[in-house]
């Protein structure tokens, strides 16, 4: 395997496009409603502006960041996607080891098309685990023991897409093939879809699968000691609620701009969530991070690290493990030389890179 003539993540995204299937790509790049989320997104990183500083002594400098006790080499963490044997034959297994090899925290989805054990088992990295909580809360509980005994470092509570309507799937013809699923669901028993009928509520007339609430949040505090972090939060309001419900940690996310359309970018709404926790717990960024410069300007406005998912398929794609890995490395000597060129010699605080508006 050799790495691919790839340069930054804009050349992994053009040359995976080439590669991978038009429904998988449907599936993997789709936006709901008119993708106005995720062109706002661009145009707010794009807004903020670094200032530049010269003769900064970075003898030391270091990406090092600390997250629950732990340390990681940089602030770059792979975010929960579903089914990565969609896009590679080795899936989950391959990015667990390029994630491995670059000291990247992975958070492996509930919907991995990989047993959870598997994937632990394929790195000493650190990974986390995603965790939809399920109408099923034995099932749930049990997901939970299965990631604790495995060895998983936290959870990851995604509570921003009970619904989604995924229209340009749908539109392309995805469809899971036959031998991927999500194996770590097996045995749980699917609520029966109701079909809706043109005149009904297409949603609200019985067909809502029971969706998690607080209370649920509350009970699943009560069964683990493990770190949970809320994934999808972008409300002050439900930010102050999370840490007083004794969570451990935010990721102000909307999904990638792949569940509802016309919400504001996350770097945008990041400094009231930050300001809602007082800054008392760690605080993670993700959605449309593509450039170092980017992942410095949201750890400058206050973020404890940023996770990227789309891109790391791009190089699962074009290259398994040996492409996560080069992703990682490109956006880490990227973040470096945007720390170097603004005086930044690491993450204890938020480094002060930003210039005035
Ligand atoms: C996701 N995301 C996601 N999140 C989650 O909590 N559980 C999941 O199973 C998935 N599955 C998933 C599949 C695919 C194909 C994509 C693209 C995304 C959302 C993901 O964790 C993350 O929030 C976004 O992907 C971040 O945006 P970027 O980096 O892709 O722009």
């Amino acid at each position: 395997i050799t790495l691919p003539d790839a340069y930054d993540l804009a050349d992994y995204e053009r040359l995976a496009r080439e590669r991978i299937s038009e429904p998988y790509w449907a599936y993997l790049a789709s936006l709901a409603g008119n993708g106005l989320t995720q062109r706002m997104t661009r145009e707010a990183y794009d807004r903020l502006r670094l200032a530049p500083r010269v003769l900064a002594d970075l003898s030391g400098a270091s990406t090092r960041i600390r997250l629950f006790g732990a340390s990681f080499e940089h602030p770059i963490l792979l975010a929960p996607v579903a089914y990565h044997r969609l896009f590679h034959p080795d899936g989950e297994i391959a990015v667990a080891q390029g994630a491995g090899a670059t000291d990247t925290p992975l958070v492996v989805s509930t919907h991995a098309s990989t047993g959870l054990e598997d994937i632990r088992a394929a790195s000493q990295g650190p990974q986390w685990f995603q965790l939809y909580i399920q109408p099923d809360w034995d099932f749930t509980a049990a997901l939970v023991r299965r990631a604790e005994a495995a060895g998983y470092g936290a959870l990851v509570v995604t509570v921003d897409a009970p619904v989604s309507l995924r229209v340009q799937a749908r539109r392309a013809g995805f469809q899971l093939p036959p031998e991927i699923d999500a194996v770590n669901l097996r045995g749980l028993v699917a609520a029966e879809p109701q079909p809706s009928t043109l005149g009904g509520s297409p949603l609200f007339g019985g067909s809502l699968p029971p969706a998690p609430v607080w209370a649920d949040v509350a009970r699943l505090r009560a069964l683990t000691r493990l770190p949970i972090l809320l994934k999808g939060v972008m409300a002050p309001e439900d930010a102050s609620r999370a840490l007083a419900e004794g969570l451990d940690g935010l990721i102000v996310s909307n999904h990638g701009g792949r569940v509802l359309d016309s919400v504001p970018p996350t770097i945008e709404v990041l400094p009231a969530v930050l300001a809602a926790v007082d800054r008392r717990i760690p605080v993670l960024v993700d959605g449309g991070i593509r450039h170092g410069t980017d992942i410095l300007k949201a750890m400058a406005l206050g973020a404890s690290a940023v996770l990227i998912g789309r891109p790391y398929i791009h190089g699962l794609a074009m290259a398994g493990a040996l492409g996560v890995a080069h992703v990682v490395h490109l956006l880490r000597a990227e973040l470096e030389v945007a720390m170097a060129l603004t005086g930044c010699t690491g993450f204890d605080t938020a480094p002060s890179a930003l210039a005035q508006a």
